[in-house]
């Protein structure tokens, strides 16, 4: 069965730009996704949108369905309310570069900014075996496929652009949460602490623990629970723990 479908996309650079107002054939079993390539093959040719793999798997086509972020590929049609517009708007966190597709690039910096994973020196393959509990936490970090929904809806950087510079966001936190509980990472043995580094270089006190991020992570992954607030309550433990401030105290001697 196929029904009309009105839409409102938003058309546009960096300089500006407006919603646009469309009606489009829909096919029962549509994604999203489906109705901006119908609409990219008809009436509007030149729209610009990224995605890949149309399967939920690139984190390609990121976008905001009306207001929220979400996968284009993975939101069907049939999730949302009958006969409303539906209304597709750039991820607003970012900058424009055209239409549907923003510039991402704030991520990969963020990125580089997290030290790798330190092997520990003179460990053999096959000295040490991992606890399933530490596999079992890093599979759920590494579901991630950056798609950056939770960096575009969480609000410390979403309403507050001055505060890129000294917040890494839930992704990128995330990633020096499953580093500091890895049994093995031996960062810290090349003088990198990465539960001060989370405070005082990626902006950890930022996070107010709303969740938001958790709530629009198409993997699932609760970011929240099981990286961030893990994360704070190891930093505030360090922080407040009386050997570990007294050994900070000898060693400054
Ligand atoms: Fe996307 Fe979830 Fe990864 Fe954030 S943690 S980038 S929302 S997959
Ligand atoms: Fe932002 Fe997620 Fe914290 S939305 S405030 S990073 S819980
Ligand atoms: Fe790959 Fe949507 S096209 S996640």
């Amino acid at each position: 069965m196929s029904y009309d479908a009105h839409f409102r996309v938003w058309r546009g650079d960096a300089s500006g730009g407006e919603l646009a107002d469309h009606t489009v054939a829909v096919n029962d079993g549509e994604v999203v996704l489906d109705v901006i390539h119908r609409l990219q093959a008809t009436e509007a040719t030149d729209l610009a949108v990224r995605w890949n793999c149309k399967a939920g798997k690139c984190g390609s086509c990121s976008a905001e369905i009306n207001g929220r972020p979400r996968l284009m590929c993975m939101t069907r049609m049939s999730s949302l309310p009958p006969g409303e517009t539906v209304t597709v708007t750039p991820m607003r966190a970012f900058p424009v570069v055209r239409d549907l597709v923003t510039d991402v690039s704030f991520n990969y910096a963020k990125a580089r900014e997290v030290p790798a994973f330190v092997p520990p020196p003179g460990l053999a393959p096959g000295e040490y075996r991992m606890r399933q509990e530490d596999v079992g936490r890093s599979q759920e970090f590494r579901k991630c496929i950056e798609c950056f929904l939770c960096q575009d809806t969480c609000h410390v950087v979403r309403d507050h652009e001055e505060n890129k510079t000294a917040f890494a966001g839930p992704r990128f936190l995330m990633r020096v949460a499953e580093l500091d509980m890895h049994p093995l990472d031996a960062a810290a043995e090349t003088g990198l602490d990465r539960k001060r580094a989370a405070q005082e270089e990626h902006g950890l006190g930022y996070c107010n623990i709303t969740k938001c991020c958790t709530e629009v992570c198409p993997e699932h992954i609760k970011i929240t629970d099981n990286a961030l607030i893990p994360l704070k309550e190891r930093a505030v433990d360090r922080k407040y723990d009386p050997l570990v401030w007294l050994g900070s105290k000898i060693r400054r001697r």
